[in-house]
């Protein structure tokens, strides 16, 4: 049975492939560490699995949910992005839920980009933004980012020509996989830049929650008149350890949304009903909540980052997100040097070149295993210092 010419051009989904190597691994009896995919170890919070179940048991939310999410949860959002950013938007015509983030990302091209569209691409980027340009029929064009300018694409370089027919731009701070955060100016100027030439600003805001050393990473919609021109999404899996339940939102520009709303209409039936109160619940915990939880992660980034030091990788203290993101070697590849991490300490990281050519030279940690497995890691990562030194 032959498969559609789309699906032969999308390149296979990177953490499917490597779970495969991981398990085949593991199967061989190696003890593979893997610190390649950003999936919270931590529980839930117990408040909000217990929403999930006593509203599960309601008759009432076994049946179909809304297309576009329970008004109350619409309006938690609201509250929410108001409390933590300062953000109004109306929950009727600016919110929309999703099935998580990716979901939406995935989906949101296809209602706004025709084929032979322009998307303007960071490099490195998280790799469902390109994919899901490409199933619409668009291309890319790159925007290169590096470590020197702070992993911020440089906008006025992008040429004339190709703004012209450019329909949308992909942002993703706090940045996955470069641990990069964004300043109020560099969004003024995206926001500017998007009005300039009448293109969609797509912010991906994944990692909002998940910050360090007291960092309040601001939102785009933060910036005058960025409801004209951007929307932004984002997702419960990393702010409060429910990758699993698989919740997340959009907001921002209205005729956005409801485009969004109605190419999912065709195509799912909203989420859950039990979820999305359990949502709720999650937005309403305390800011202390939040605090502790990123203590937690934050002692383990300072182990991460001092480790990756000793090794002689030069790696920055990321601000921000669930990785550290150091250089490799000089002389070998990002591949390279994961497979030797694979291979010489049976800890798995995440080359940068599978977030695009401008991942090169880097490789992605993730900080998201129970503290004894990461005490593991960290032990084996420093054998590799003794066995040199
Ligand atoms: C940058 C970024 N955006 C979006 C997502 C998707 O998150 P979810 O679909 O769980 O909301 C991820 C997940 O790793 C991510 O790294």
């Amino acid at each position: 049975m032959q498969l559609s010419q789309r699906l032969r051009d999308l390149p296979p989904y990177h953490f499917a492939e490597y779970n495969r190597k991981i398990a085949a691994l593991r199967a061989a009896g190696t003890d593979v560490i893997n610190l390649s995919i950003g999936d919270p170890d931590l529980p839930t919070p117990p408040q909000v699995i217990d929403r999930l179940c006593e509203t599960a048991r309601e008759p009432n939310n076994q049946r179909y949910p809304e297309y576009a999410g329970m008004p109350e949860f619409r309006t938690a959002i609201a509250l929410w992005l108001q409390r933590r950013f300062g953000v109004e938007v109306d929950p009727d015509r600016e919110v929309l839920p999703l099935i998580g983030s990716k979901e939406g990302l995935a989906h949101l091209p296809l209602a706004v980009m025709d084929p032979g569209d322009v998307a303007l691409m960071p490099d490195p980027a998280y790799p469902v933004y390109p994919t899901a340009v490409a199933l619409a029929g668009g291309t890319c064009y790159a925007l290169p980012m590096d470590a020197a300018h702070g992993w911020l694409p440089d906008l006025a370089a992008v040429p004339a020509e190709v703004a012209a027919r450019a329909r949308t731009l992909w942002l993703n701070y706090p940045n996955n996989p470069t641990g990069a955060s964004a300043t109020r100016a560099f969004f003024a100027e995206a926001v500017e830049f998007a009005r300039a030439h009448d293109l969609l600003l797509i912010h991906d805001m994944a990692y909002a929650e998940v910050t360090y050393d007291g960092a309040k990473p601001p939102s785009v919609l933060e910036t005058p008149h960025a409801k004209e021109v951007a929307v932004e999404f984002h997702s419960l899996s990393k702010a409060y350890n429910m990758a699993g339940f698989r919740v997340g939102m959009l907001v921002g520009n209205a005729a956005i949304v409801e485009g969004l709303t109605r190419l999912k209409s065709n195509v799912d039936t909203g989420i859950f009903r039990p979820i999305q109160y359990a949502a709720v619940a999650a937005l309403g915990l305390p800011a202390s909540w939040i605090d502790a939880r990123n203590a937690l992660y934050q002692r383990r980034r300072d182990r991460l980052v001092a480790t990756c030091r000793r090794l002689g990788l030069e790696t920055a203290l990321p601000e921000a997100g669930l990785y550290v993101w150091p250089r490799v070697p000089e002389g070998m590849t990002a591949g390279d040097f994961a497979l030797q991490l694979l291979d010489r300490a049976a800890v798995a990281v995440t080359p940068g070149t599978n977030f695009g050519a401008g991942g090169e030279g880097y490789v992605r940690i993730a900080l998201t295993v129970p503290d004894a497995q990461l005490d593991e890691a960290l032990a084996r990562l420093d054998a590799i210092v003794a066995r040199r030194g």
